[in-house]
C-alpha cells in the first residue's frame, strides 16, 4: 500500500521526555521520592549484573573536556547515554556536565524511549551514590561533608536525606557563590547548614563525606589527615584519566568499592594504585556475595565514576514512569515507509504530497 500521507506512522514515533517533562515529572512525584524509586531501579539492575554485555564508556577527550558514550544491554532492551564532562564550561555559562539517551527494544532495534539525561544524570548519580551509602557508611550517621557545590550537590543531599538518613550538612566549595546557592537551596529544603571555610573544617564531626568537585586535573581535595577511622567516603568527581580529587594514601587506608573495575581502573581514584590493587564489586555486595562495611573504624570508599548499568536503570524507571502521562511526546524520528524496502520511495511521495 502507498503511503498517501505526510503524517509519520504510530511506529516512526518515538516517545520523548523533554526536560520541562523531566522537571514536571519531579514536581508531580517529589525528587526524594524519585531518588528512592530510582535506588530501587537501580538496586534491581545490579542484583542481575552478569545478564547486561558490559564495556568501559567510550571517551574522546580534548583539551578542554571529554564526551563519552555509555552503552550496556539485556536481553530485552539496549540503553546508551551521550555524556559531556566540561570543567570550563562554566565560565562561559555553559554546564559542566550534559546528557541524552535512549532504550530500545532488543527484539526490533526500535527505540522505545528518548530522554534528556542531564538533570537524570544527577538524578542517578546521587540514587547510586545514596544506595551505596545504605550498604557502607556508618549506621546512624547523620552529618556529611560536602566538597564542591555545583550542579551534583543538592541531588547528593537528598538522596543521602531520602536514603540513608542524613540531616545535617556542611558545605565546602572552593568559590564561595557556589556553597551559598547550595546552602540557599538545602536550607530551603530542611537540611541544617554549616557552610566552611576550608575542606578540611568541612569534614569535622562528618560520618560520610562526599566529594563532588570539577577540576581538569589531579587535584587534592581530601588529603589522608583529613579522613578519620570509620569515615565512608563517596567520591563522584575523579571520573576521568588524569582526573581525581584524593590522595593516595586514602586510597591505601581504605575499603575500595567500585562499579566496574575495567572501567574504574582508567577513570576512578585507583588509577593512582597498581592494576592489581583489591577492589570490592558493588553488585556482589548487593547480592550478600561480597562484605560491605564489616568494622566500625573501616574506612570505606566508593570510588564512583558512573557506569552505563545505573543509566539503563534511570531510563527504565523514566519509561514506567511517564507510560499512560502527558508528561512524553511523539517525537516523529524514524522513517517508517509502508513498504519497508522502499525507503527511498518516500521522497518522491513526500514530494507529492507537498506540491
Ligand atoms: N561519578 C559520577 O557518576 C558522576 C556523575 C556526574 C558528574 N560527575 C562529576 O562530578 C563532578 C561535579 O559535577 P558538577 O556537575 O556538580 O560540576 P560543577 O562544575 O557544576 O560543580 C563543581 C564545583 O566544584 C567546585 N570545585 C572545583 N575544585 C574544587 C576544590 N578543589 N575544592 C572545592 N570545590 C571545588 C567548583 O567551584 C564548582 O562549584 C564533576 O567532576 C563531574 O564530572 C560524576
Amino acid at each position: 500500500m502507498t503511503d498517501m500521507s505526510l503524517a509519520p506512522s504510530d511506529r516512526a514515533l518515538v516517545p520523548f521526555v523533554s526536560v520541562a517533562n523531566m522537571l514536571r515529572l519531579l514536581n508531580a512525584r517529589g525528587t526524594e521520592s524519585v531518588l528512592r524509586d530510582l535506588a530501587r531501579y537501580i538496586e534491581e539492575d545490579y542484583r542481575r549484573w552478569p545478564e547486561f554485555d558490559k564495556t568501559p564508556r567510550i571517551a574522546a577527550h580534548s583539551r578542554d573536556g571529554v564526551i563519552e558514550l555509555m552503552p550496556t544491554a539485556d536481553a530485552e532492551h539496549y540503553g546508551f547515554k551521550y555524556v559531556n564532562g566540561h570543567p570550563r564550561n562554566m565560565r562561559h555559562g555553559y554546564q559542566t556536565v550534559t546528557a541524552f539517551g535512549v532504550l530500545a527494544s532488543m527484539a526490533t532495534g526500535y527505540p522505545l524511549l528518548l530522554s534528556e539525561m542531564t538533570v537524570l544524570t544527577a538524578l542517578r548519580t546521587a540514587a547510586t551514590s545514596g544506595l551505596v551509602g545504605r550498604y557502607l557508611a556508618p549506621k546512624g550517621a547523620e552529618v556529611m561533608a560536602l566538597i564542591g557545590c555545583g550542579a551534583q550537590c543538592e541531588f547528593q543531599a537528598l538522596a543521602f536525606r531520602a536514603l540513608c538518613g542524613i540531616t545535617r550538612l556542611r558545605l565546602y566549595d572552593i568559590d564561595p557563590a557556589a556553597t551559598e546557592k547550595a546552602a540557599r537551596n538545602l536550607k530551603g529544603l530542611g537540611f541544617e547548614i554549616t557552610i566552611c571555610a576550608t575542606a578540611q573544617s568541612s569534614v569535622e564531626g562528618a560520618q560520610i563525606i562526599t566529594t563532588c568537585t570539577a577540576d581538569k586535573q589531579n587535584a587534592t581535595v581530601l588529603t589522608d589527615n583529613m579522613v578519620g577511622a570509620g569515615v565512608h567516603i563517596n567520591a563522584i568527581g575523579g571520573d576521568c584519566p588524569g582526573k581525581t580529587e584524593l590522595h593516595a594514601d586514602i586510597l591505601r587506608r581504605s575499603d575500595i568499592f567500585v562499579e566496574y573495575p575495567p572501567q574504574t581502573r582508567i577513570e576512578g581514584e585507583i588509577q593512582q594504585l597498581p592494576e592489581d590493587h583489591p577492589v570490592i564489586e558493588l553488585w556482589k555486595v548487593m547480592r550478600g556475595e561480597a562484605p560491605g562495611r564489616t568494622a566500625d573504624r573501616q574506612i570505606t570508599l566508593f570510588d564512583s565514576v558512573g557506569f552505563a548499568i545505573a543509566d539503563f536503570s534511570a531510563l527504565r524507571f523514566v519509561l514506567d514512569a511517564v507510560k499512560g502521562t502527558d508528561m512524553v511526546e511523539p517525537l516523529d524520528l524514524l522513517a517508517d515507509p509502508d513498504d519497508p524496502r522502499d525507503l527511498f520511495g518516500m521522497i518522491a511521495r513526500s514530494a507529492g504530497q507537498a506540491a
